[in-house]
């Protein structure tokens, strides 16, 4: 029986034990034996590589994080290590290899591709940044976002019981794609995103117009890439005149209960990839955009740059007028 292999690399996101489960459930009902490589690239390279089966997915589905665990490895960026974790998958009779990951995982998967030799490689955008060029969604985004726009209500809450600003800072790297989403979603008054150039001065017009009408409290969205939000809290202090707090949501955002989207969109990514495999594909990645699934060739996706759609961008384009 032909054999296939299942890794979870870079960040982990809720949804990939749902990914799991699907892989060993769909693998044996392509009659292939499943396998998984445990903490990444870093086991390809160390032979972390088992045999799975039903047992091993058992409860799994209601967990974030990843069962098999994830690792950005160092290591594989050296043609040595990387010869080491083909050799390795060549010892076990692994010929289809499933990657979970971001934008650097799959830069190393190309590479392993042009140095594999026969092995067929399936990428999965699964990263909570949500900036992968082809795809309009990653695996665990939703999941992600239902965290914050969770965080932002309770903060909410007693920002409101205040008279207060509340600089809160979401993930995403150096995509504003999580921070605008939470920010509409949550209804805040400021949004800062690497996309969108932003006037402090327009803000504080209309923030101090808004305390005159009788405005009491503000919440500001901002993403980590602009690494500022501590000077946003001491601008709402000292020029909008309102005492402020920052909350850095961090990695609470990576985690928790996988949202019933995630779970879906876990089985449907790993159907699709289990099936380009089969049909012999080299080195592709299943992307998710305009409503429906399809496989794009690993150069159309690597190396190109993501961009948020543009009806979003105008929605965030409206903040600070
Ligand atoms: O790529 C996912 C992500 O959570 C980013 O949003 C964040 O910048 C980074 O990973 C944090 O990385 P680490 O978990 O290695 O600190």
């Amino acid at each position: 029986m032909e054999k296939i292999a299942i890794l979870c690399s870079g960040g982990d996101v809720s949804g990939m034990n749902a990914a799991l489960k699907r892989f060993v459930e769909y693998s044996f009902a392509k009659k292939m034996v499943p396998y998984f490589i445990h903490n990444g690239y870093e086991g390809m390279i160390d032979d972390h590589i088992y045999p799975a089966g039903y047992k091993d997915v058992a409860g799994i589905i209601s967990r974030g994080g990843t069962k098999i665990r994830s690792s950005r490895s160092k290591r594989f960026m050296e043609e040595g290590y990387r010869k080491q974790a083909i050799d390795n998958l060549k010892a076990h009779g692994i010929g289809y290899v499933v990657i979970l990951g971001g934008d650097g995982s799959f830069k190393g998967m190309q590479k392993l591709s042009q140095e594999s030799d026969g092995i067929r490689f399936c990428g999965i955008g699964a990263t909570i940044d949500n900036d992968i060029a082809g795809t309009d969604y990653c695996l665990g985004v939703d999941t992600a976002l239902n965290v914050i726009k969770y965080a932002i209500d309770s903060i909410r809450d007693t920002a409101s019981s205040f008279s207060r600003a509340f600089v809160i800072e979401t993930m995403g790297r150096e995509c504003g794609y999580l921070t605008l989403v939470s920010a509409l979603t949550s209804g805040a008054e400021m949004c800062l995103i690497p996309e969108i150039p932003y006037d402090l001065e327009r803000y504080k017009t209309n923030f101090q117009k808004q305390i005159q009408d009788g405005r009491e409290y503000f919440i500001a969205v901002v993403c980590e890439a602009l690494k500022n939000s501590q000077e946003i809290a001491k601008w709402f202090e000292n020029e909008v005149g309102i005492e402020s707090r920052v909350t850095v949501l961090g990695h609470i955002q990576r985690g928790g209960n996988p949202s019933v989207y995630d779970r879906l969109m876990a089985f449907d990514f790993v159907t699709y990839a289990i099936d380009e495999l089969l049909k012999g594909t080299e080195c592709s990645v299943v992307c998710y955009s305009n409503g429906g699934f399809h496989t794009k060739m690993i150069e159309e996706v690597a190396f190109q740059t993501y961009k948020m759609k543009p009806d979003l961008l105008k929605l965030g384009e409206e903040y600070g007028r």
